[in-house]
């Protein structure tokens, strides 16, 4: 059997962090592409050059044209611009919403087969007008946040908690942003539900309350740290779990950014909620029942992409 091809658009940071977890997991053969002439062939070059070393059989290449990423099973995208201090992901929005119009033409042209996972930010709209642009099924076009966003969450329980991250599960629903809805009741460690943890005396209310508030702020807190661009590693470690659980039909339960068609009371709207991702995409939307207070948070949550996604629509009234 033919190895799988694996298309990155944007070789920056996060790309030349994905393509080389694809190798290093050997999900398949790697195309990155980028508007920068010699970045993806470069970083393509690098990492190639690091296989012997860790022994993985994977083509790497780069280029500068769409025509190379024809036939891709899974494209992964981050082209655009990243956060910078003092921005919010908003803040991207206009110029990254040009982006999407040409990747989205790119990937009609060349894969439209292919499972998509979008990570450009401001990521729920992002999303949504690659969706659009594309024309891909929804089920075929996923945003990467959720499993960030509960990944940060994991790291800091495991942390207070001075467990094993293996031990740890965590929740977060809703937009990527600072309305995101971690969810403290479906969140354990091993099997252990967090409001049962302060019970027992692991930690308490207002800790909880901060780590959850650093969940939030988990990516403004990496571009202050960092100064000149936004978190990579995580980032591209959590889409490659994505993409696993795609190519190899693994029915993953994942916190995706999913297009919603009436789920959680919503329409036409990427929104983080859990999915089960297989062969066939997004299998399935799961519908959990939350408690008032958390229907309110995700509520708000909604309510932000939506602002976000008409003011896509104003600037490209076509995407509908
Ligand atoms: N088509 C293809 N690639 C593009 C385009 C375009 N129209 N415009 C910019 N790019 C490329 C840039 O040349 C750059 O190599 O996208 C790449 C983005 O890489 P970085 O600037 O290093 O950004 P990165 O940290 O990888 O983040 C990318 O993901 O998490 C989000 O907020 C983040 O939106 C940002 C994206």
């Amino acid at each position: 059997m033919a190895r799988n091809k694996i298309a990155l658009i944007g070789a920056g940071q996060i790309g030349g962090t994905l393509a080389h977890l694809a190798g290093l997991k050997e999900l398949g053969d790697i195309i990155l592409f980028d508007i920068v002439e010699g970045t993806p062939q470069g970083k393509a070059l690098d990492i190639a050059e690091s296989s012997p070393v860790d022994g993985f059989d994977a083509k790497l290449s780069g280029v500068n044209s769409y025509a190379g990423i024809e036939g891709a099973d899974v494209v992964i995208v981050t082209a655009g611009v990243p956060r910078k201090p003092g921005m919010s992901r908003d803040d991207l929005l206009g110029t990254n919403l040009k982006v999407m119009e040409q990747v989205g033409a790119g990937i009609a042209k060349y894969a439209p087969n292919a499972f998509v996972i979008c990570i450009t930010n401001p990521l729920d709209a992002m999303v949504w007008a690659l969706q659009k642009t594309s024309g891909l099924p929804a089920n075929k076009v996923v945003g990467m946040a959720g499993v960030l966003d509960s990944s940060r969450f994991s790291h800091f329980l495991a942390e207070e908690f001075n467990v094993s991250i293996k031990d740890v599960s965590t929740f977060v629903l809703g937009g990527h942003g600072d309305t995101m809805v971690p969810l403290v009741r479906y969140s354990t460690v091993a099997g252990i539900p967090l409001p049962d943890l302060v019970k027992m005396g692991w930690t308490t209310k207002d800790r909880l309350d901060q780590i959850v508030q650093r969940t939030r702020d988990g990516g403004a807190e990496i571009v202050g740290l960092l100064k000149t661009g936004s978190a990579f590693y995580a980032p591209a470690a959590s889409a490659i779990q994505m993409a696993e659980a795609y190519l190899k039909d693994q029915k993953r339960v994942l916190p995706c950014a999913a297009q919603l068609n009436g789920e959680y009371s919503v329409d036409n709207l990427y929104v983080g909620v859990p999915v089960v991702i297989g062969a066939n995409g997004v299998e399935r939307i799961v519908e959990i029942e939350l408690d008032s207070g958390e229907q309110a948070m995700l509520d708000k949550s909604i309510e932000s992409v939506r602002g976000l996604v008409e003011a896509c629509q104003k600037l490209a009234p076509n995407l509908g």
